[in-house]
């Protein structure tokens, strides 16, 4: 999708579409709706239907306009975006992703945005704008023999400003969106279509492309490093697992902080020996949604530069049960030395990431942040609204939280205190691979903890967010890129306060 920043008059613009957002500024009951822009014209254009009272402002209403009067455009779309006091860049960046799916599935290829103006920042605006459009542009239809191909081309964002830093903001935008789409389009593929191996040659590709550096290993390097918890996942699979490694070393930076990425790649979950039921397994393809968010976190990273170094490192493995799966009472050793016992074969992410953890700590990383569909629990206690945050470390997850109001994605924190970790020690090994019934997203988060040792560290568990289970007005069912956003701007902050 092409963006272009004009900077005319709304009326004057030549567009299949032009898109304003209509705010209201009534109290309680009583709405009273304004179009929020300056242009004159625009306003009255829409004046009679607003008066009408057929148009409310109320959050995602659509209205569709044809040959509206004194206007260049051909329609007029009128998109509600509930109370003006209220209304914030997060929902900005819905509304035009409401936009892009209510256009393009008219058969429209391109439109105009007006930027809601007076106050805020323009640039702000202008980046929300684009992420939505983005986000909204995406679908997952790809193997539908009769998909619709429907896509916006071009999109135009109407603001006024100072056009060298609106132009950046749309820059930076695009890439987000464009990286966020591409972890989605990794995360929408069936496992037959989505191997380890594949997985791998995708991230060396995109590696290629914006020139990180990146490194593949199989069987034979995890056994040499010891990565005992990782392997004893994929020994149960035919198909050969990757230890993907990215690296972004920009000129100038300062030696430290480092940041270690790590995400779970699990291309399929069957459960293993301790086999998921058949209701729903379907969808555990999407289980390396964790690593190929750390895949298009990379490729954004790389494309906008900030100095500041960062490794990305997926473990990348199917969860098979087989001849030569591990079984309930294995005991693996993990990378750091540390032993495990293998309670339950599917809770599998905890151990490809235990000597993901470990494996960033050896290659240098001052600071780690992991990403995983790592429980059913976090979905239990969080259902698919809020992914779950948790921390060893106070001001790093402060620090995050700063990312997450930018990218306006929603994490809720979660304890990981010592009384979780009780819960998996082992009577013969150091540990064990679950930890009981209760507090689940908890339990798997304090295993983690044990890895991860005295580095700061985050964990995202995702996996009630990562796949939309139903589509929304401004996104598609299907994978959702969660997190891809909030980290890259997490970086972003780490290189300009470094
Ligand atoms: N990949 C699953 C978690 C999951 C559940 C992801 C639902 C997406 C949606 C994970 O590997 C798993 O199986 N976890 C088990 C852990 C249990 C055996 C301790 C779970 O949550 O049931
Ligand atoms: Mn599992
Ligand atoms: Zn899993």
């Amino acid at each position: 999708m092409k963006t272009i920043l004009s900077l005319s008059t709304p009326s004057e613009l030549d567009t299949e579409c032009l898109v304003t957002v209509v705010l209201d500024r009534g109290e309680k009951e009583k709405p009273d709706p304004f179009v929020a822009t300056t242009d004159k014209a625009v306003q009255k254009a829409a004046a009679e239907i607003i008066s009408s009272g057929e148009v409310t402002g109320k959050s995602l209403e659509t209205t569709l306009l044809h040959q509206p009067a004194k206007l260049k455009a051909k329609r007029l779309l009128l998109l509600g975006g509930g109370q003006a006091k209220k209304f914030t860049a997060a929902d900005l960046r819905r509304l035009t992703g409401a936009a892009v799916r209510a256009l393009k599935s008219r058969g429209m290829r391109s439109f105009a945005f007006v930027a809601p103006g007076e106050g805020g920042r323009p640039e702000e605006a202008v980046k929300a704008i684009v992420e939505g459009a983005f986000i909204g542009n995406f679908d997952s239809d790809t193997y539908k023999s009769d998909r619709k191909d429907q896509k916006i081309d071009a999109l135009a964002i109407v603001a006024s400003g100072d056009q060298g830093s609106l132009q950046q903001a749309i820059e930076e935008a695009r890439i987000l969106g464009e990286s966020q789409n591409f972890t989605r389009e990794l995360v929408n593929e069936p496992s037959n279509h989505m191997t380890p191996t594949i997985l791998a040659q995708h991230a060396k590709k995109m590696c290629q492309e914006v020139g990180l550096k990146c490194e593949v290993y199989g069987a034979e390097k995890i056994k040499e490093l010891k990565m005992g918890a990782f392997w004893g996942v994929a020994q149960g699979s035919d198909e050969p697992p990757a230890l993907i490694v990215m690296r972004y070393e920009p000129a100038g930076a300062p030696e430290k902080p480092v940041l270690g990425l790590v995400g779970k790649g699990i291309t399929f979950d069957t459960g293993g020996i301790s086999i998921k039921p058949a209701d729903g397994m379907e969808k555990m393809k999407y289980d390396m949604a964790g690593g190929a968010t750390m895949i298009g976190a990379m490729r954004a990273i790389a494309l906008l530069k900030p100095k500041v170094r960062v490794i990305g490192i997926v473990c990348a493995t199917e969860n098979m049960p087989s001849g030569k799966a591990q079984k309930p009472g294995d005991i693996q050793t993990a990378m750091s030395g540390k032993t495990i016992e293998i309670i339950n074969t599917d809770a599998e992410g905890r151990l490809v990431l235990a000597d993901g953890l470990c494996y960033a700590r050896q290659l240098g990383c001052t600071h780690l942040i992991d990403a995983a569909t790592l429980t059913g629990a976090v979905v239990v206690a969080l259902g698919y609204y809020q992914a779950g945050i948790f921390s060893n470390d106070d001001a790093f997850y402060e620090k995050f939280t700063k990312a997450l109001a930018a990218s306006g994605e929603k994490m809720w924190r979660l304890p990981v205190t010592d009384e979780y970790l009780d819960q998996t020690r082992s009577s013969i090994a150091d540990l064990m691979n679950t930890g009981g019934r209760w507090g689940g997203a908890s339990t798997a988060a304090a295993f983690l903890k044990e890895f991860a040792e005295d580095t700061p560290w985050l964990h995202l568990d995702i996996a009630g967010t990562a796949w939309m289970e139903e589509q929304k007005a401004w996104i598609a069912k299907g994978p959702s890129g969660i997190a891809v956003r909030s980290l890259v701007e997490f970086v972003k902050q780490l290189g300009e306060s470094a």
